[in-house]
């Protein structure tokens, strides 16, 4: 169209489509799908979280990632590429710019802790690759993660080993960005995403293969399967499991925060977007019901049972991957420890990564788009925020900081932009254009049965879960 300008554009957009699908994938894999969907499936009752999960993803996910694809090349065809500016031409008002900077809100709280805890995967590695796990029993490793964050009782004051890893961390993230879509973003998913399914799938194998009686295990492995893919009718009346369901869906496809909108506005119109934003859902999907489903559970129900492994995740997944699963790793001899070690941590890592450069180029495109920076400037300045942003989590891990950026970036501020964002795509920009914008370009023919799923039962289900999610009390 006349009003693209090619400058910004063709030195910003995907190389290829298949580097935009699986960057978009990277996007959507993360710590959710190998951490946090196992535990949600967990405490809420294995099979019978699949039912509500899978409602949701077809009811709320899909469709938002539908429209967020949508708009964000809309907005890339204006040389907009980050949610404020591309909300406020879909919108036409400037409110809407307010709306699209929970977006940039969300993911500047995010990013920070995220790379807090992408960083403590480097750290696991480098200590899985040095076996410094192998000497230690139980206790050990869970105090070694304590000790790690400095919230051990023993502690000196400044946790010096996470602050390394965690700049080291930063720097990479912020190197890579600065590289741009194509050199960077790009080549990091082409990269790490064929590394991160080969890794889940060794470690799934080994996972679901565990014998009861054979290092360590008390059951088999495929208990887990079980446990997670035995249907649970009754439990669909239960609004709790409801809930959880659905925020687990936005959080592993990384909707609700504009991430999927910054990276849709690098592609061109004669893309088909459809059939992209289907890719790389059902590739999340796969990565977390198959790949992320057959890891932790197996493992952590073979060495714990099912009984035992509800308290264990009632304190959350981090104790369970960082705290305990290098000690069952360590049961499976010397050489299968470091190796799972590794896998698993490097797994994380990847996964981590492709989420976080997610998340840092949905910044540095407004930073591009309200100041003129260059990429590389902008990725300078990202580091600087996120720098700032993210020491508090470290320095004050014990107070809680963590668990509070959680809170209000990962589920409050989603909650808000993602019903808006349906609103203002269904009512205020028209489903009639909408629907013209997602199929632009398509090869695939979506089923028109999305339409009255966006229009209507997509909005209102996010108004129902942000009265539910806000009435929830703060702890
Ligand atoms: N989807 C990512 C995960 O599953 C988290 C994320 C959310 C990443 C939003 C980018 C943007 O861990």
């Amino acid at each position: 169209s006349e009003t693209t300008t090619q400058s910004i554009a063709s030195e910003q957009s995907w190389g290829s489509r298949i580097g935009l699908v699986l960057a978009m994938a990277g996007n959507a894999v993360g710590f959710g799908n190998f951490l946090r969907f196992p535990v949600q499936a967990i405490e809420n009752g294995g099979g019978a979280f699949i039912i509500p999960y899978l409602v949701c993803l077809v009811l709320l996910g899909l469709p938002l990632l539908l429209i967020e694809w949508s708009t964000g090349r809309f907005g890339g065809k204006f040389s907009y590429h980050s949610s404020p500016f591309i909300m406020f031409k879909v919108g036409q008002k400037p409110i809407w710019a307010y709306v699209g900077v929970f977006g940039i809100f969300s993911n500047l709280v995010i990013l920070s802790f995220y790379t807090y805890m992408e960083s403590w995967t480097l750290a696991y590695i480098y200590h899985s690759l040095n076996g410094s796990f192998s000497s230690m029993n139980q206790e050990g490793v869970a105090n070694f993660f304590m000790s790690y964050l400095e919230v051990s009782t023993t502690s000196t004051g400044i946790p010096f080993e996470s602050i390394v890893f965690f700049l080291l961390c930063l720097g990479l993230n912020i190197w890579i960005l600065s590289r741009g879509i194509q050199k960077g973003v790009e080549l990091a998913a082409k990269i790490g995403m064929p590394i991160l399914v080969l890794f889940g799938i060794i470690l799934a194998y080994k996972a679901i293969s565990l014998k009861a009686g054979v290092a360590g295990a008390v059951y088999d492995g495929i208990e887990g399967l079980n446990f997670l893919w035995t249907p649970q009718y009754d439990t669909i009346w239960n609004p709790k499991v409801w809930l959880a369901a659905a925020g687990q869906i936005f959080f592993t496809l990384s909707v609700g925060m504009g991430a999927i909108m910054a990276y849709a506005s690098f592609v061109k119109p004669k893309e088909d977007i459809a059939g992209g934003a289907m890719a790389a859902g059902f590739m999340n999907e796969f990565v977390e019901v198959v790949l992320g489903g057959s890891i932790l559970i197996p493992i952590a129900i073979g060495y714990f049972g099912v009984d035992k492994i509800l308290e264990i995740t009632r304190s959350g997944s981090l104790g369970l991957a960082f705290q305990t699963l290098p000690f069952l790793f360590s049961k499976w001899g010397p050489v299968l420890s470091v190796l799972g070690g590794t896998l698993f941590f490097g797994l994380l890592f990847f996964a981590g990564i492709t989420s976080t450069l997610a998340m840092g180029t949905s910044i540095i495109n407004f930073l591009r788009d309200e100041f003129k920076y260059n990429q590389h400037k902008a990725a300078i300045i990202l580091g600087i925020l996120i720098l700032v942003l993210g020491l508090p989590s470290i320095f004050y891990f014990k107070e809680g900081v963590f668990g509070e950026y959680d809170y209000w970036g990962g589920t409050i501020a989603l909650v808000v932009f993602a019903m808006f964002e349906s609103i203002l795509f269904a009512w205020g920009f028209g489903l009639k254009r909408g629907w013209a914008e997602i199929t632009e370009g398509a090869d695939v023919n979506l089923p028109r049965i999305f339409i009255p799923i966006i229009k209507y039962v997509t909005p209102l289900m996010l108004i129902v879960i942000f009265v539910a999610a806000t009435i929830r009390p703060v702890n």
